[in-house]
């Protein structure tokens, strides 16, 4: 399995402030460092986290597939096809929702996402969509003619993270079913959302229908705790040598 890396939330924390730190430019240039196979970014119509000109920086520095998740609205497209990620990756978004919620409803969408992607599909941009794993936004992702489907893991995770395994189990499945199902119908299949350090040994069970993971929010919730001591001591050195 490849790991794509969202680090929105690097921004999120820039943003609290408005400032110039931390970049998520400076941590996707580290993630590919680290091995990671992607990057992952997500410009929402508000901006709360990333902004136009992270997504222009990181397209141009990084040498690693960058992967757009986007509203399907124009002016996202209109972004999109300015900057020319390797891959967009439509979502749904409400202004009021502290992250994506749930997948995009495709099979009630089939007319306006057909001709919402056509252009990205003539630039050769991939065009994957984040839905639930239920068969008809499979079955309507083939409709419509995405090249692939991520498959939402949050309605798993969060069962899991409330240590309801026996449900976990059973979603675990339904995402199980919704892979292969897309698998036959010659989509590329990718999961996220909510994968943590803990419940993602899970996922990792569904390697064989799943090609690629993408994760966030807990990689930067961990590196802000790795990365807590370290810059504790490094400004006490400061204060302390009366620099
Ligand atoms: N995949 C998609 C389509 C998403 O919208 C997000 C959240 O932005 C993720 C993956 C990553 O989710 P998390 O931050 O919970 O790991």
């Amino acid at each position: 399995m490849r790991l794509g890396v969202n680090i929105d939330h690097v921004a999120t924390v820039r943003q609290a402030r408005r400032t110039f730190e931390p970049s998520p430019v400076f941590a996707a240039l580290i993630a590919q460092q680290a091995g990671a196979d992607q990057i992952t970014l997500h410009l929402r119509e508000d901006r709360r986290h990333i902004q136009d000109r992270d997504l222009e920086l990181i397209k141009e520095l990084v040498n690693i597939p960058v992967n757009l998740e986007m509203a399907p609205v124009e002016e996202m497209r209109q972004i999109a096809l300015r900057v020319k990620p390797d891959r967009v990756t439509l979502v749904p978004e409400r202004r009021e929702e502290i992250t994506t919620e749930g997948g995009l409803d495709v099979s009630s969408l089939m007319e306006h996402l057909r001709e919402f992607i056509k252009p990205f599909k003539e630039e050769g941009i991939e065009v994957s969509f984040f839905v639930d794993p239920q068969i008809k936004q499979i079955e309507a992702s083939k409709g419509v003619g995405a090249d692939a489907v991520e498959l939402h893991t949050g309605t798993f995770a969060n069962l899991w993270n409330e240590h309801k395994f026996d449900q976990a189990e059973i979603e675990l499945q339904r995402i199980r079913e919704a892979a292969e199902l897309a698998r036959n119908l010659g989509l590329r299949v990718y999961a996220g959302h909510g994968l943590t350090y803990h419940n993602v040994k899970e996922i990792v069970k569904l390697s064989d229908v799943i090609e690629e993971l993408n994760i966030g929010h807990s990689i930067v919730a961990n590196a802000v705790i790795f990365g807590f001591e370290r810059a504790v001591k490094e400004m006490i050195n400061l204060i302390r040598s009366g620099k």
